[in-house]
């Protein structure tokens, strides 16, 4: 089946003629999208829950509401009136986009389904395993502490991780390796959950030689497929995760041919299934040649911050161009990593140490995100580089990012 592109006249930012997008989230990936649009002459609105959020500080406009909130989400985007809505975090009020998008009050990146069904660790897994029939994890969802126990008792077994349904970045996730651990794991996943409601996702662990990010993108066809929507993939991504969160990460990762064949197989037939235009971040596990779906990103992906430096054109560039209908090349410029900087304290203010020793290396670029807030374990920035290898990229990175040490002002 074909879908024919949408595409945006680009006009003159702050008249009548321009093309206006609204980012629904405003962090460090939303920040790096807007600079795209930016870049092409598009009047951005930079949504956020608080003042201040990074990308804000690059965008025409800026709004903080709760975006969680039908309401908040209703009144601002009929106010505001953008041509795209393009949601960077999962915590939307989703059926107002729906419905919205339904009425052609708005269009909604890639779609408000996707946005819907990716929100919560639920939707998009059932659409995965069970409509579309992709090898993952075994798993169960679970609403008490003693359907948990059920689960794991009925076949999902030890070792496994409970993660709450609605959270990222790890948080409330544990393993668990024998029943000594299941209490604490619940517990855990009930304190870390986005949203107080006490459901879980106990998944069986899969013991995966690597893990990557098959960046995938929906984008303007060429050629027989000209005006037409067609699938581009990018590299694959390499990370590694702490506790849940991506701590580096690394491209391209070598993989066998039988491997990658299944991997984009996994990553066309969900993205096929979301539709619409966009980029999108297929999380996969491998060991050997068999390949496992773990989770969709239908926007631009933390791991895929490594793009800015490895690719002609970023993740952050490949999604603006697709939303906007303009053509993509996901091809590879080097051999790369990036490496995160954590904030290391709770402090507001923050300044940032050892910047130029950072870049002192020839092939190392950094980001700093401009959060008005560090906290110990958030992303404040990334280091990035280049190399001849995987190996000596990463180790490139790590020490730049090693480099840069965030302290108090005051
Ligand atoms: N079933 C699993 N088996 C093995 N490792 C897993 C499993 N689920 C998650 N992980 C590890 O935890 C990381 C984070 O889990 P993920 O489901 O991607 O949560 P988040 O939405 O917070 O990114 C994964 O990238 C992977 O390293
Ligand atoms: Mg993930």
């Amino acid at each position: 089946m074909t879908h024919p592109v949408q595409t945006l006249p680009l006009g003159t930012p702050l008249s009548p003629s321009a093309a206006r997008v609204m980012l629904l989230g405003s962090g460090e990936l939303g920040k790096e999208v807007l600079i795209a649009l930016q870049r092409l002459g598009v009047e951005t609105i930079a949504v956020d829950r608080y003042d201040n959020a990074p990308g804000q500080q690059v965008a025409h406009h800026s709004r903080t509401i709760t975006m969680s909130d039908p309401a908040q989400l209703r009144t601002l985007i009929e106010t505001e009136r953008p041509h795209l809505v393009v949601p960077e975090i999962e915590a939307i009020a989703t059926p107002v986009l729906e419905e919205l998008e339904a009425k052609g009050v708005v269009r909604v990146i890639p779609t408000a389904r996707a946005a819907r069904l990716t929100m919560d660790r639920e939707g998009i897994r059932r659409l995965a395993a069970e409509t579309l029939g992709l090898p993952t994890s075994p798993y169960q969802f679970c609403d008490s502490l003693a359907e948990l126990q059920a689960a794991i008792d009925a076949g999902i077994g030890y070792p496994c991780i409970v993660k709450p349904v609605m959270s990222s970045s790890g948080k409330g996730q544990s393993k668990i390796d024998g029943p000594q651990d299941v209490q604490k794991a619940w517990d855990y996943a009930m304190a870390g959950g986005r949203v107080s409601h006490g459901r879980v996702i106990v998944e069986g662990f899969i013991d995966f030689d690597y893990e990557i990010t098959q960046l995938t993108v929906r984008a303007a066809g060429s050629g027989t497929s000209q005006g037409q929507i067609a699938t581009y993939f990018c590299e694959p991504i390499g990370h590694l995760q702490v506790s849940g969160d991506y701590v580096e990460s690394w491209q391209p990762h070598p993989m066998n041919p039988a491997a990658l064949q299944k991997a984009r197989d996994i990553a066309k037939a969900v993205t096929d299934n979301l539709g619409g235009q966009g980029l999108f971040g297929v999380e996969l596990f491998v060991k050997g040649d068999q390949v496992w779906f773990s989770e969709v990103s239908p926007r631009p992906h933390d791991t895929g911050l490594v793009t800015l430096s490895t690719q002609v054109q970023s993740e952050f560039e490949l999604h603006a161009r697709a939303i906007l209908g303009l053509p993509v090349d996901t091809s590879l410029r080097a051999p790369g990593a990036s490496a995160v900087i954590y904030g290391g304290m709770d402090t507001q203010d923050v300044v940032f140490d050892g910047v130029a020793e950072a870049l002192s290396e020839p092939g190392t670029d950094l980001r700093l995100f401009g959060k008005p807030e560090s906290f110990v374990k958030r992303r404040m920035g990334v280091a990035l580089a280049t190399d001849v290898s995987i190996d000596a990229a990463r180790q490139k990175a790590r020490t730049a990012a090693g480099k840069v040490k965030p302290r108090a002002a005051r």
